[in-house]
């Protein structure tokens, strides 16, 4: 379980994020939704480890992780942009972590990744040979494979398109499913947040708006921003919110 209690960031005397609470069980996908500049990435960064916060605690299983170096955390993250190494192949991109990795994983297991992520053609190939899914899937093999306590994805189908988007966002569903892995997806589609997400925290000027399931989060918007940010944005995606909560939020 991951919790962090009124956490707050600020740069110099600029406050980014105001008293973030928010508790995360093992197994779930979580979103972070919310308009860009909102404070997303902020957030998935101080749950990392990369950025420190400025007040409140952050635990993880009951351990304060506050101040515990990035490293130590054994969190990893997708980053937006994959930052793949592009003078090598999409093997050593994936292996490329475990160099300084201190218990080891054996070769079956990194099969096992590769074969998840369908890979196995593609090892051979360069970063600039590899599809922006292709791409994609190296990334999340690379950061499977250091085996974190926490998945951290990013903006993870911003790059790509329609139907290269609906089998990542499978394959992350099926990740968190079958290693049990918390995974926190950062985004600033709504239909990408309801439609792959157990729970969703829609973040609005560095605070939280509403955090709930999806069927909360539709059926019951909280407040306006979060009616019009949600519906204003869906009302184009009708049919996708069709087929998975039926006519009645329409
Ligand atoms: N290192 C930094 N120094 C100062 N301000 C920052 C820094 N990083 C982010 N910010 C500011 O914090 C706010 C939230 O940024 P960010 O978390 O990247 O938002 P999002 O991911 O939701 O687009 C923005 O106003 C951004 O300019
Ligand atoms: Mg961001």
């Amino acid at each position: 379980m991951l919790q962090l209690q009124h956490v707050s960031k600020r740069y110099k005397n600029q406050t980014i994020l105001e008293e973030i609470n928010v508790t995360i069980q093992k197994g779930e996908i979580v979103s972070l939704l919310g308009p860009s500049g909102s404070g997303k990435t902020t957030i998935l960064n101080m749950i990392l480890g990369l950025t420190d916060v400025s007040s409140g605690q952050i635990f993880f299983d009951g351990e304060d992780v506050t101040h515990t170096p990035m490293k130590k955390r054994g969190f990893n993250i997708v980053f937006q942009d994959y930052a793949l190494f592009p003078h090598l192949n999409a093997y050593d991109n994936i292996v490329y972590g475990l160099k300084n990795k201190k218990d080891k994983i054996s070769k079956e297991e990194i099969q096992r990744y590769i074969e998840f992520l369908d890979l196995t053609p593609h090892l051979k190939k360069k970063v600039h040979e590899l599809s922006g899914g292709q791409k994609q899937r190296v990334s999340i093999a690379r950061t499977l494979i250091m085996q974190p306590k926490i998945l951290l994805m990013d903006e993870p189908l911003s790059a790509l398109d329609g139907v290269m988007k609906e089998s990542i966002k499978e394959r992350i569903q099926q990740i968190a499913k079958e290693f049990n892995l918390t995974t926190i997806i950062v985004t600033h589609d709504p239909e990408e947040a309801l439609t792959m997400s157990d729970q969703v925290i829609i973040v609005n000027d560095g605070k939280i708006a509403q955090y709930g399931t999806p069927e909360d989060i539709i059926q019951r918007p909280s407040n306006p921003f979060v009616k019009d940010f949600i519906l204003k944005q869906l009302h184009v995606k009708r049919q996708n919110i069709y087929r998975l909560f039926g006519e009645a939020y329409v």
